[in-house]
């Protein structure tokens, strides 16, 4: 009988070291230069029957590959792949939930104390020999002792925030899709509510078109002048422009930012604005916690070829 051939597996583009060495061992990896399907040969439309991916995935893409059986997406959040498209066509997909959680909470209580504390202006005063040639660093103008926290979007990250906050000694609530049962955080059903009752905004909401802009002029002047605004989600949640408009003018007093809209690229206006803390989308980016997620996202195409049934397939 003829041998078997291994399963082929695309990694378009960057991709994780541990992840390519264990799809390398356990399928035939392909790899393509991003997640085009411009670049897609008659060899990969012949074969390929699953993607692991850092890089979003476009219905056209997913329509180039009529073999495809998985997208195993490296990240929690996969708003950049079709999901729609993919279960229009039959094709699974799989994301990497839980392993991030704690790592990514740890970063937005770290951004937050490093953005209302100044703290990455004070090293930089530091480092510019400042300290020596012009004295003590000034002092911070906010605190978070007084503060009270919101934080839209409380899932698994929202809720490894909160019970941080908790720790704090700071009263939360909360705005999601819906309210969350058996949680004892004040729930708001607008955001813009959720923005009058807080000074301190963490956004953790996934992307996506339910989201987009959620975070826009009319949020900002509800949070108010004291108020800080922190993003550990994605960057396509925030109106970008408006936001820099409230840090110049005023109407917001601070913010922190992981994550942008069009990423690696950060809008100049950001750049210059004052009191932001800027960070390049480093949430879950641990080598200990990145290599947990590595291991799902293979896990997931493993489960997959062995028996159809993925660990983590993205909600319906
Ligand atoms: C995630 O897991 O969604 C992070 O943003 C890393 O991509």
């Amino acid at each position: 009988a003829e041998a078997k051939l291994p399963v082929a597996i695309l990694v378009p583009g960057d991709f994780n070291d541990h992840a390519i060495g264990r799809i390398d061992k356990a399928f035939k990896l392909v790899r393509i230069e991003r997640a085009d399907p411009g670049l897609v040969t008659d060899e990969m439309r012949a074969t390929v029957r699953g993607i692991a991916s850092y890089a979003g995935i476009s219905a056209a893409m997913i329509d180039a590959l009529p073999k495809l059986e998985i997208i195993a997406s490296f990240g929690v959040g996969y708003d950049s792949v079709d999901a729609n498209h993919a279960a229009k066509r039959g094709v699974m997909v799989t994301n990497t939930p839980d392993v991030l959680t704690e790592e990514v909470a740890d970063t937005a209580i770290g951004l937050l104390i490093n953005t209302v504390r100044e703290l990455y202006a004070a090293e930089k005063w530091l480092r510019d020999g400042d300290w020596v040639e012009k004295g003590n660093y000034r002092l911070s103008r906010l605190t978070l002792r007084g503060r009270s926290v919101g934080i839209f979007g409380m899932g698994r990250i929202g809720r490894a925030i909160a019970r941080r906050i908790e720790a704090f000694g700071l009263p939360i609530a909360y705005h999601n899709r819906r309210q969350v049962e058996g949680l004892a955080y004040e729930y708001h059903a607008t955001l813009k509510g959720l923005a009058e009752a807080v000074d301190t905004l963490i956004c953790v909401a996934p992307g996506g078109a339910s989201t987009e802009k959620a975070i826009n002029a009319e949020v900002l002047a509800a949070l108010g002048s004291n108020g800080v605004f922190v993003n550990i989600g994605r960057g396509s949640t925030v109106d970008e422009a408006a936001l820099a408009v409230a840090l110049e003018s005023g109407t917001i007093a601070a913010a922190g930012l992981d994550v942008f809209a069009d990423e690696p690229n950060v809008p100049q206006a950001l750049l210059d604005a004052p009191s932001t803390s800027l960070l390049p989308h480093v949430g879950s980016a641990s080598e200990h916690t990145r290599r947990a997620m590595a291991d799902l996202c293979v896990d997931n195409l493993v489960a997959w070829f062995a028996e159809r049934r993925p660990l983590t397939p993205v909600p319906e």
